[in-house]
């Protein structure tokens, strides 16, 4: 996939659902009684992932695009599944499902591509060892292929290393099946979506501060599920709003959730033109059209509680700053180096290979923006957003981009070039 330099970005678009808030559609669906019905569901690679496990351990799930239902069979109605569950490229099946899976009176394998295969999963095992699952690494590297004997579990304290929903919500989903209350506290407050999400299906589940407390449950119950815009894939469309000249773009009903919206955040303190219209605060997710601008953008330092709050869009605010004067310092981190990529290293590697003066940290970088970038055969390394980032990249490019791998955007967002060429008004 070849970009050159273009003018702005005009119009208005509304991007795919949320991904994390559509695994967890299907995820609670499947264990709650009758049916539920997801409007806006992801049709991404990943979130068909989760679709075909639940189906191989018996659930009927119908997708008919705009509309999946699911057909719950009840916390304790999965059956196991004849063969190994192939999670795929998704992080966030293999984790949350690893919760769900502690609790069943069946063993499972799991695995995933070969990204999922060198993903660190000890972060789960650990947890769900403690609350009473037998669950290991099929290649003792701490990784998947995992084989999971569920069986009876008791609640647990758990304080986590790490500010991560994926290992959070795996532990709270376990926390279900558990004998007495399950607490996760986290170093700083991660995505909210399960939380959220389990109390309306029916869980008694609550916060304190950064620690989440489940109890069991008897029964969860099938819901109505109106899938809000992911943020993460709108991003890339207000980046490019604010870098490339001349433009003016509103996205529509897109997810503002807190724990989600601090690329929103991050924009403003670089100086971003940017507005949400008609917030709706209606749902437990609350939404908003963004509408955004081209800027003068500057530097600011990216640390602290504010980085899982926005760490999917790491990249494409790295991206960003080298099109804002002065310096942009991203810290605390080092979660980057775990996901579909080491995003750190492939950040800096190839943001250098198109001019950008950036140096890599032990738990982020720092770029010193304002240096005009210039066109460079970039690698995906597979990772959907790394191809979405040097694409917006390209476009503000001098000459021409190459993204090899381009095509892993099936992973959340199957038409982000044709919505960005529509945009772009090509
Ligand atoms: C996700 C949580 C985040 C995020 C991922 C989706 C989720 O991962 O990076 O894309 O749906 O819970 P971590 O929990 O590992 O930070």
């Amino acid at each position: 996939m070849i970009f050159h330099q273009c003018g702005g970005l005009k119009g208005q678009i509304t991007v795919p659902g949320d991904k994390s808030i559509s695994h967890r559609s299907v995820m609670f669906g499947s264990i709650a009684s009758k049916t539920t019905e997801i409007h806006n569901f992801l049709q991404g690679a990943d979130c068909l992932s989760t679709i075909s496990c639940f189906r191989r351990m018996g659930v009927e799930i119908e997708n008919r695009g705009d509309i999946v239902t699911v057909h719950g069979r009840g916390l304790r109605g999965l059956s196991q599944p004849s063969d190994i569950l192939d999670c795929g490229n998704s992080g966030t099946t293999t984790r949350l499902i690893s919760g769900i899976l502690a609790g069943q009176d069946f063993s499972v394998t799991l695995t995933g591509d070969e990204s999922i295969q060198k993903r660190p999963m000890k972060r789960i095992m650990e947890p769900l060892s403690q609350m009473g699952a037998r669950i290991r690494s099929i290649n003792h590297n701490g990784c998947a292929p995992l084989a999971i004997n569920g069986g009876p579990l008791h609640g647990i304290h758990y304080p986590s290393p790490v500010a991560s929903a994926q290992v959070k919500s795996a532990i709270l989903l376990a926390g279900l099946y558990a004998d007495g209350e399950t607490r996760v506290t986290e170093p700083y407050l991660s995505r909210n979506h399960t939380e959220l999400m389990l109390s309306h299906f029916g869980a008694d589940v609550h916060t304190e501060n950064t620690t989440a407390v489940i109890l069991p449950a008897r029964e969860l119950y099938g819901q109505k599920i109106l899938v809000p815009g992911d943020i993460s894939s709108a991003a890339f469309f207000l980046a490019a709003g604010l870098i490339l000249p001349n433009s003016e773009i509103l996205v529509r009903n897109v997810g503002i959730n807190p724990t989600r919206n601090g690329f929103l955040r991050a924009c403003q303190a670089m100086g971003a033109q940017l507005s949400l219209l008609g917030i709706d605060k209606s749902s437990g997710e609350p939404t908003a059209d963004i509408l955004v601008k081209t800027s003068s953008l500057h530097g600011t330092t990216i640390s602290g509680a504010i980085i899982p709050t926005l760490i999917d869009e790491l990249p494409i605010l790295a991206a960003m700053a080298c099109f804002a004067e002065g310096t942009t310092v991203i810290k605390d981190a080092a979660e980057l180096k775990v996901k579909e990529s080491n995003r750190i290293d492939i950040m800096v590697r190839n943001l250098g290979a198109m001019g950008a003066d950036v140096e890599e940290t032990d738990d982020g970088m720092i770029i010193h923006g304002g240096r005009p970038l210039h066109g460079a055969v970039i690698d995906s390394r597979l990772d959907h957003r790394i191809a979405m980032t040097f694409a917006i990249a390209g476009c503000g490019a001098e000459g021409e981009t190459e993204i090899l791998g381009a095509e892993c955007v099936n992973i959340s967002y199957p038409s982000f070039y044709e919505d960005l060429k529509r945009l772009l008004g090509s």
